[in-house]
């Protein structure tokens, strides 16, 4: 088993009764604080789509810390882009041409797969696009099966999905592979880059860290770095996806009778929000989850929220009950691992360790 991961690290492609990776280490020049991270395809479906990943290794204890498996929203927006490089990735960006370490990196006792999918969004490409849904959930249970089976040294740790917004149909998928094992949810509300553009367009709320992305990754040179062909479009948010989407109805897609079912599963939620987020209000979401109609329903209405403490500095509130937590941490808004680095990191790690309970 260990032999097929030096393998693969080494840059071989190893087949999988369902595709084909390719991989390479991330050169220092991209990211300082790499430690041994991976970039590369999963070529699959008879090679006709290719979905690009990004795997940051645990800086601390790759074979027992967990495993998280980011997927960004939108739909359409790259994991990479906004997530690796805008929140919370061993990197972030630092200019149109720089990236600088980042203390507060997920990674720090976790091994993170940023998914840039459906296929056509960010660096993944396909000449048969996603149309809805159904495609994406089938794409993405075939990388995580052919993932675990190629790297068997994730396999074993509790993994994590990082899920957010409108793809319930993916994780009731993922599910049934991951039936026996120890999966947990966070689920995060995010701008989506779509609503942020057109925001940004008003003169309202812009993040330029996210043209700085976008130049970054796009640019030859980073391209020939990470061994991306120039005639690969990056497409940071894939706007067709979206129309597909839209055509599909699969936007109105509601996830809540999913979260329900995985809490009846006793599978674990978080679900955490900025406070200062005006999009998706706090208020909203506590209420959201304050009428997810469940087995510990009644026990979580009753339940004061908690402070949540850092330090002995008080950073939020929060409530659980057995498998929903709900955190709200304060003077953040829509990327809370931007705004509040620290907060976030240790957030999500008490999570993880199951630390929030109030004592
Ligand atoms: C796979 O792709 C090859 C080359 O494009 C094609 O000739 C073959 O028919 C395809 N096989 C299937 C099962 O679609
Ligand atoms: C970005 O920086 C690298 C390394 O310093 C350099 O080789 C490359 O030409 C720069 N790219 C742009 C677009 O300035
Ligand atoms: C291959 O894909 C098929 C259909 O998507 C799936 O049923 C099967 O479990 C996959 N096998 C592996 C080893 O991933
Ligand atoms: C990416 O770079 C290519 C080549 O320089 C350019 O034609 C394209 O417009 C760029 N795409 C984005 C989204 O910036």
């Amino acid at each position: 088993m260990v032999r097929l991961w030096q393998c693969l690290i080494a840059g071989a492609a190893a087949v999988s009764a369902n595709g084909t990776f390719r991989l390479q280490d991330v050169p220092k020049t991209i990211c300082a604080s790499t430690g041994s991270d991976k970039v590369g395809y999963f070529d699959f479906d008879n090679n006709s789509k290719h979905l690009f990943f990004w795997l940051a290794e645990s800086r601390d204890n790759p074979s027992t810390d967990p495993v998280i498996l980011w997927m960004n929203g939108g739909p359409g927006a790259s994991s990479v882009a906004f997530g690796l490089f805008g929140e919370l990735g061993p990197c972030l960006i630092d200019g149109p041409n720089a990236t600088k370490p980042n203390p507060f990196a997920w990674n720090n006792h976790a091994n993170l797969i940023f998914v840039d999918q459906p296929v056509n969004v960010g660096f993944s490409y396909s000449d048969d696009p996603v149309k809805n849904l159904e495609d994406a959930m089938t794409d993405m249970y075939a990388f995580l099966t052919s993932f675990m089976e190629n790297f068997p040294k994730y396999a074993h740790q509790d993994f994590y999905i990082m899920e957010l917004q409108t793809k319930k149909d993916v994780c009731n998928n993922v599910l049934n592979y991951c039936r026996d094992k120890s999966v947990s949810f966070i689920q995060a509300e995010h701008l989506s880059p779509y609503d942020f553009r057109q925001t940004c367009e008003d003169g309202g709320l812009c993040y330029q860290s996210v043209e700085w992305t976008e130049e970054y990754l796009n640019s030859s040179s980073t391209r020939e770095q990470l061994g991306i062909s120039d005639d690969i479009k990056f497409n940071i948010v894939d706007a067709e996806l979206l129309q597909n989407f839209l055509d599909s109805g699969d936007m109105d897609a509601d996830s809540i009778a999913w979260a329900e079912e995985l809490l009846n599963q006793d599978y674990r939620i978080l679900v955490y929000v900025g406070n200062k987020d005006w999009y998706c209000n706090a208020a909203g979401e506590k209420n959201l989850v304050h009428n997810l109609r469940w087995k510990h329903q009644s026990a979580f209405q009753a339940r004061d929220s908690q402070p949540f403490t850092m330090d002995m500095q008080e950073i939020g509130i929060f409530k659980q009950v057995e498998g929903l937590s709900f955190v709200e941490i304060y003077d953040a808004g829509h990327m809370v691992p931007a705004d509040k680095p620290q907060e976030a990191l240790f957030l999500v790690e008490s999570w993880i360790q199951d630390r929030l309970r109030s004592t």
